[in-house]
């Protein structure tokens, strides 16, 4: 039988680079139904929001999403769509796993880390206005709750324990932001003390930044909140060779939506080169959450020995290969 999963092309490369990944998806051997829906800006002339509710509908039926990446207007206009999946669905962990690959050179070999950032929660939220009438000055109001942090870092030392991973640093700023960083340190803390078996660090995050550039070896997994999870995590992209590499999972009780790290890319949108592994492993990460570890596993197997050959690579890793050569070049080794 096979799996409902809903499909959201996205915005700028996100049909083109989604497209891709479920043929490779397909031909892995995963039982999956695509159930297409639309969101982002693209919805907004068709359906007259960015969220349209017969998407909300499909998540919340099929409990399983994977997504491309949805335009946010800068500075004015909607806000963001990401953000408010991840809130509806209270996608409260966000998992991006940041691996090395053979073929792409980039200043450290051996990096296999992973970033766990709060999902819900803290400065990114956008709960934020300004304060007078003529917009000289604008507040943003940072919330994280004690109830918030537990289950994050709950689950970092679950991901941990799962997956053979000895290290978790926690990042904060407690120093400065002694309440909100400070309850997300003290919360951290005490969980850890049950975990006797992770060995358990914490950084501040300005430090971690400095650290994860200059020896990103000494890192296993690292949990943090939602904005310093954001910056950190593309940061550890840049490590193993951009943001065409890297996926990330929305996990929620309810549901789980699978997404590549980068955004609509609009510089290079409709031209056909933009790399597909980010979303193609982004389906990796929904097949071994569904527990359809073979074909997860030919899915990887595949993606990384065509990087590997670098036959067909994306001109963001150095070739010049479309992003429909590098795909044929993955099915190919599926068959
Ligand atoms: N999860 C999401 O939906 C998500 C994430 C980040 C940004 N965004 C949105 O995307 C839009 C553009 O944001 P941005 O320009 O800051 O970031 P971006 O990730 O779209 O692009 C940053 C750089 O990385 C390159 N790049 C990104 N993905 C690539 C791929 N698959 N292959 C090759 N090169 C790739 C782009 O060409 C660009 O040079 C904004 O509207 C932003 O809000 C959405």
């Amino acid at each position: 039988m096979s799996i409902p999963v809903t499909l959201i092309p996205g915005d700028g490369i996100g049909p083109e680079v989604v497209n891709a990944a479920v043929e490779a998806i397909e031909a892995a051997g995963a039982r999956l139904e695509w159930e297409r829906v639309a969101a982002g800006a693209g919805a907004v002339p068709t359906h007259g929001t960015p969220i349209p509710p017969g998407t909300l509908d499909s998540i919340r039926r099929n409990k399983l999403a994977l997504k491309g990446p949805l335009a946010t207007p800068i500075g004015e206009g909607f806000r963001s769509v990401n953000v408010a999946l991840r809130k509806e669905f209270d996608l409260y962990a966000n998992v991006r796993p940041a691996r090395s690959f053979a073929g792409v050179e980039t200043r450290y070999t051996g990096v296999d880390l992973v970033v766990i950032r709060e999902n819900t929660q803290g400065l990114y939220s956008g709960v934020e206005h300004y304060i007078d009438e003529e917009r000289t000055a604008a507040e943003s109001i940072s919330i994280i709750t004690r109830k918030g942090s537990e289950r994050i870092v709950e689950y970092a030392f679950d991901y941990c324990k799962a997956n053979k991973r000895r290290r978790l640093t926690l990042v904060h700023k407690a120093n400065i932001l002694k309440c909100t960083s400070g309850l997300f340190l003290d919360t951290g803390r005490a969980i850890a003390s049950k975990h006797p078996g992770i060995e358990f660090r914490e950084m501040i995050v300005d430090n971690c930044a400095m650290q994860l550039v200059k020896n990103p070896a000494q890192f296993d997994v690292i949990v943090t909140t939602n904005l310093f999870g954001d910056i950190l995590s593309d940061l550890t992209s840049g490590l193993i060779g951009g943001l065409g590499l890297t996926a990330g999972a929305n996990i929620g009780k309810n549901a789980a939506l699978f997404e590549a790290v980068h955004g609509t890319a609009p510089d290079i949108a409709g031209k056909g080169i933009a790399n597909p592994t980010a979303v193609m492993l982004a389906g990796v990460m929904l097949l071994e959450h569904i527990g359809e570890r073979t074909a997860a596993e030919r899915l990887v197997t595949a993606i990384r020995e065509t990087i590997a050959s670098k036959e067909a690579v994306t001109p963001d890793l150095g070739g010049s290969a479309s992003t429909r050569m590098f795909t044929n070049a993955v099915l190919k080794r599926l068959k």
